[in-house]
């Protein structure tokens, strides 16, 4: 084990300290099929989601990763049942309140992403409480979409380039890849090198288009309220065998 591995809590011997994800994002599904195989109300399986993902920030953290994204709300599940969707939203509350606290001890940097203006109001200025009050840690960078959508994001971005074209302070010829990184809701996160979907399918989900063009994608059977320290692990070790080439040879 090398110096700097020691001073990570517990970062298993044979990942290399030197090829781990700056950033990890998650694609948190499965929560229902979980509750359901325990014969339990789906609703509890996002509260043990919750729990997940506490647990996975702590991990991430311990081993030196910089930033984790979680897809906790897309624009697309406003289309369920209405209680599951009032279920989530008051959950994401109460979680955040609850956690504010550990989270400003633990040096967490919160950031939410996506169409926060939808929300309620009530979960809004909880948002806005969270953000506020950690934006100067410099720890863990946690980025949590909430009412997310990608193609909604790169629609905005383009709306408000367009917008400083209109009134002259752009020319076209400016806009370059990092000037329209700049106007994503992710501005100043780096692109995540791995992306984790649980429970099976093998899709994007319009989670980060633009930020995944290059990331590596980890798919796993595992439910997400299953999803552990020891999950982590393999994917981390999936993701060191991969070369990246980033289009080169
Ligand atoms: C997908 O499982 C999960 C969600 C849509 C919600 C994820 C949210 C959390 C785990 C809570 C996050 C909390 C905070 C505070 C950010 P699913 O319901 O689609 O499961 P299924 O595919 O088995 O039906």
């Amino acid at each position: 084990m090398t110096g700097k591995q020691t001073l990570l809590q517990n970062l298993p011997a044979d990942l290399d300290i030197k090829r781990l994800p700056r950033h990890i994002a998650v694609i948190m599904d499965g929560n229902g099929r979980w509750a359901k195989r325990q014969g339990l109300p789906r609703i509890i399986g996002h509260h043990r989601g919750v729990d997940t993902l506490k647990n996975l920030l702590r991990c991430c953290r311990d081993w030196g990763i910089q930033a984790l994204t979680a897809y906790a709300f897309s624009t697309e599940n406003w289309g369920r049942p209405s209680e599951e969707v009032d279920f989530l939203l008051t959950l994401f509350e109460r979680v955040l309140h609850q956690e504010l606290q550990e989270m400003i001890l633990e040096n967490v940097r919160i950031q939410f992403v996506g169409n926060l203006l939808a929300l309620p109001r009530s979960l809004q200025s909880e948002i806005q409480r969270a953000m506020e009050a950690t934006a100067l840690n410099q720890g863990i960078r946690f980025t949590v979409a909430t009412n997310y959508g990608g193609r909604q994001e790169i629609i905005q971005a383009c709306q408000a380039i367009a917008r400083e074209v209109q009134s002259g302070r752009l020319q076209p010829e400016e806009i370059t890849e990092a000037l329209f990184a700049d106007h994503l809701y992710t501005a100043g996160v780096c692109d995540p090198d791995l992306l984790i979907r649980t429970s099976g399918e093998m899709r994007l989900s319009n989670f980060l288009l633009w930020q995944m063009a290059y990331g590596e994608l980890y798919v796993t059977e595992t439910l997400w309220p299953d999803f552990d320290r020891q999950s982590l692990y393999q994917a981390l070790v999936d993701y060191q065998h991969r070369e990246r080439r980033f289009g080169r040879v």
